[in-house]
């Protein structure tokens, strides 16, 4: 047995606050809908909670928002939704989860839906707090400008209260060492806790802050531990919302380059909240990526490429001035040019598709080459069609392959085709007029043209 076994594990509830009104988002969606790198506030903080694997998870919701709790099970399918009735406060909030909280867990950690940047390891660090032996665990940050944010007053090393802007005496006022929101509480004194708060103060509401005296008449101890500002980030109108996406992109884009990515103008790169690197990719500037996209070990993006929903192989290329929609899933190697967009495409290993293509629907074999301009005609209005494409094809430019269509491995298109039946294996398909040939038939007509003219001149 090693030293670890013996620690007994402690539980852990998760609780969200996300009943906001959000009011200052001039919104017909609830505040934590609103995304940051392509998924919702929400989201970001139940991805956190995922990640310090809390054993129980309680989303407490405005009433009428059923897109919250729609949002809150898919990521989180067994989490127990609450709704608020009335906005009453941070710890009337909390207390909507009553009976959850009842069960009994260990620690309680307290989260805020529209405070996306809190960092899984954050509210570990805080957790510990409370394994500690403290019975209050707050995050703090020392405020550029405090305005707005409770104060934390501390007094020998313990915190000994938190007091809203509201409430705050003109020396409190000073003091920069503001509240993030997040708490974390000893799940065995939470619920005596909540209930013994009042709500006496300028906003006649009920806070979740009010904790750390109740504690304090009680003899137990609150501690604060400090982050950043940038990621006690909470989100109250569209300006912090791309204040926290620009924080958010910085993040990503610092934890790219140091797993190895280059980016030539990190500050022009912008990523989703789920897209993965691999190592020693280049991206040149001005690169858009969208949710779920996957770039292995070596690959190039060329500047000013959109990509979203794709998967780029081990040392491909792609782009300038590509677009890879959802489904694309490029083969080691492979190049896709400029001007080339694709969708729901397989494309294997080494193939190309070098210049000003659309690539729908469709299977592309290991080395083929699809020339410039070829387009993939996978809508007839109504169905969507699949194109085939057999490894080592060869399609000439200006192409048109209507879907449904298969053309075999190793065959050849003539450039300018319309091509609406399948091509066997290794043949040659034409499907265009033919060229038809009149000698001198150029000079005639120039001869022809210039007498009539020097003729109407004299006239
Ligand atoms: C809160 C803290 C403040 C801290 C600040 C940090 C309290 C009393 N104050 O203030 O000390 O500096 O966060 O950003 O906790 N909510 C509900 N139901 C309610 C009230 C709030 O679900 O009745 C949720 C909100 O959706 C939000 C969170 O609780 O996610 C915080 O509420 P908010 O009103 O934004 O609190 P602040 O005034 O910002
Ligand atoms: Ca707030």
């Amino acid at each position: 047995m090693t030293d670890h076994d013996q620690v007994p594990r402690r539980s852990c509830l998760a609780i969200i606050l996300a009943a906001g009104e959000g009011t200052r988002m001039r919104s017909a969606k609830p505040k934590v809908l609103h995304q940051v790198a392509g998924l919702s506030l929400l989201g970001h903080v139940l991805k956190s909670v995922a990640a310090f694997e809390a054993d129980g998870l309680a989303v407490v919701i405005g009433p009428d928002h059923d897109n919250v709790a729609a949002e809150a099970r898919r990521f989180a399918p067994d989490a127990e939704i609450f709704v608020q009735a009335e906005r009453k406060g941070t710890a009337h909030a909390v207390l909507a989860a009553r009976d959850t909280l009842a069960k009994g867990y260990d620690d309680v950690i307290i989260a805020f839906g529209d405070t996306p940047l809190v960092l899984p390891e954050t509210y570990r660090h805080m957790r510990a707090l409370i394994a500690g032996g403290a019975t209050v665990a707050v995050l703090g940050f020392e405020a550029k400008d405090p305005t707005g944010y409770g104060r934390l007053l501390v007094q020998d090393g313990d915190l000994i209260a938190i007091r809203e802007h509201k409430d705050t005496s003109e020396a409190e006022r000073l003091v920069k060492l503001c509240n993030g929101g997040i708490m974390a509480l000893d799940g065995h004194r939470a619920l005596e806790l909540l209930s013994q708060i009042r709500p006496n103060n300028a906003q006649k509401e009920y806070y979740l802050t009010d904790c750390v005296e109740v504690a304090r008449a009680k003899g137990l101890r609150s501690r604060v531990f400090v982050v950043p500002e940038s990621e006690v980030m909470g989100i109250n109108d569209r300006v912090q919302l791309a204040t926290c996406e620009a924080l958010f992109q910085a993040r990503k884009r610092e934890r790219a380059m140091r797993d190895g990515v280059t980016l030539q103008a990190p500050e022009t790169v912008f990523f989703a909240h789920d897209t993965e690197i691999g190592r020693d990719v280049t991206i040149e500037p001005n690169v858009m990526f969208g949710a779920g996209v996957k770039v292995a070990d070596g690959a190039v993006i060329h500047a000013f490429s959109h990509l979203e929903g794709a998967t780029v192989g081990q040392g491909a290329t792609v782009g300038p001035f590509a677009r890879l929609r959802p489904g694309t899933d490029l083969g080691p190697e492979v190049k896709i040019g400029n001007f080339v967009e694709t969708k729901a495409a397989t494309i294997g290993a080494g193939a190309k598709v070098s210049h000003l293509s659309y690539i729908g629907d469709a299977r592309v074999g290991a080395e083929a080459n699809i020339g410039a301009g070829t387009i993939t005609c996978n809508y007839d209005g109504y169905f969507k069609s699949l194109t085939e494409i057999g490894a080592q094809a060869f399609i000439g430019s200006n192409s048109a392959l209507v879907a449904p269509v298969k053309i075999g491995r190793g065959a050849y298109v003539g450039s300018g085709s319309v091509i609406t039946k399948d091509v066997p294996d290794d043949a040659l398909a034409v499907g265009r007029g033919r060229q038809i040939m009149k000698e001198g038939w150029a000079a005639s007509f120039h001869a022809r043209q210039a007498a009539a003219k020097a003729q109407s001149h004299k006239k």
